[in-house]
């Protein structure tokens, strides 16, 4: 079953083809990261006109690469897919028109996705994956421990209380003079730092919850504390990498143990983050199976929505 998929939630514009939920046909991104820079975050009114700018682009892209690469044509689609939330309105819109207008010339049905159970599903391309397993789901919009039990069976077991997770390292970047966005650069300079140079704060919380506004806190006072002094990027950039990846481990290790499901998974855009996925594999010495996405399927992509849109359609 071939599925076209497109993703518009945020600032990246993609499109892509995916056999049987897990084999790559045609994958295309066209990010954002250039316009929003210059406004320190994405600004959604913009994000909303560049997706209509470019989305005409990124289908013909990825039909062309299906064409050349397997001589796959718009007619062998039997579904079209959109992100439906959650995402900037404005954004979901384009894809999501984009999608239903492709479905309705092709006359094939019309899937919609959750964004979140997509950045799951990133770890089923180009693997074999199956569940259950325990995922940490790690974006610029939230962070979640998911037990998947199966493919379309999903369950929340723990969520943050304030601030996500690609959010805290966005800000943390930023009070650091870091641009935006600032997470990739944090985790580079990290690996230059002292990780122990510095003792940050983790939040006491209930099992079932995170918490980084005082830790983001914490970074703020001490960028302040060296006002007219150089500021030791790296060693700050490894400190806070290494408090906020061990709390997201231990948690999900808790929680793995607590539900006895001995296959550990991230997924979302802090997924690429070095330092975790180091930390994830680690866990192998204790007896846990880990996985986590390609790097190209961590951040906004389509390949992971079509791949959700084959798991949970109705069959
Ligand atoms: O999943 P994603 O592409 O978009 C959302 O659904 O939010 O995640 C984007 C987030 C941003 O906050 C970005 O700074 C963060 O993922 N990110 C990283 C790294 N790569 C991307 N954070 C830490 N380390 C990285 N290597
Ligand atoms: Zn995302």
């Amino acid at each position: 079953m071939l599925i076209f998929g497109i993703e518009t939630s945020c600032d990246e514009t993609a499109c892509a083809i995916i056999k049987d939920g897990r084999e790559v046909i045609s994958n295309v991104v066209a990010s954002q990261i250039k316009t929003h820079e210059i406004f320190g975050g994405v600004v959604p009114e913009v994000a909303a006109r560049e997706h209509l700018d470019t989305i005409n682009v990124v289908i013909n892209e990825t039909f062309e690469n299906a064409k050349k690469d397997f001589n796959i044509s718009p007619d062998d689609i039997d579904a079209f897919a959109s992100t439906v939330g959650p995402g900037l309105v404005g954004c979901l819109l384009v894809g999501l028109n984009a999608a239903k207008a492709l479905s309705l010339c092709y006359d094939k049905p019309y899937i919609g996705v959750n964004h979140l159970q997509a950045h799951v599903c990133a770890n089923f391309l180009e693997s074999d994956l199956k569940p259950p397993f325990i995922c940490l789901l790690v974006s610029g919009g939230h962070t979640q421990v998911i037990k998947v039990d199966d493919y379309d069976k999903q369950e929340i077991i723990a969520s943050t209380i304030d601030d996500a997770t690609g959010e805290v390292y966005d800000k943390a970047a930023r009070l650091m003079g870091l641009s935006y966005p600032g997470g990739i650069k944090l985790d580079k300079l990290a690996q230059e730092g002292n990780k122990n140079a510095f003792k940050l704060p983790t939040a006491k919380v209930k099992e079932n919850e995170f918490s980084f506004s005082g830790l983001k806190t914490a970074v703020l006072r001490l960028v302040q504390s060296y006002k007219g002094k150089e500021l030791p990027v790296n060693d700050i950039c490894a400190s806070f990498q290494e408090t906020i990846t061990t709390t997201l481990i231990n948690k999900t290790k808790f929680l793995a143990d607590k539900y006895n499901i001995k296959t550990i998974v991230l997924s979302g855009g802090v997924a690429a983050n070095s330092r975790l996925r180091e930390k994830l594999f680690e866990l192998q010495n204790e007896g846990y199976k880990t996985f986590a996405p390609k790097m190209k399927f961590c951040t906004d992509n389509a390949a992971m929505v079509a791949s959700c849109a084959y798991f949970n359609r109705i069959k």
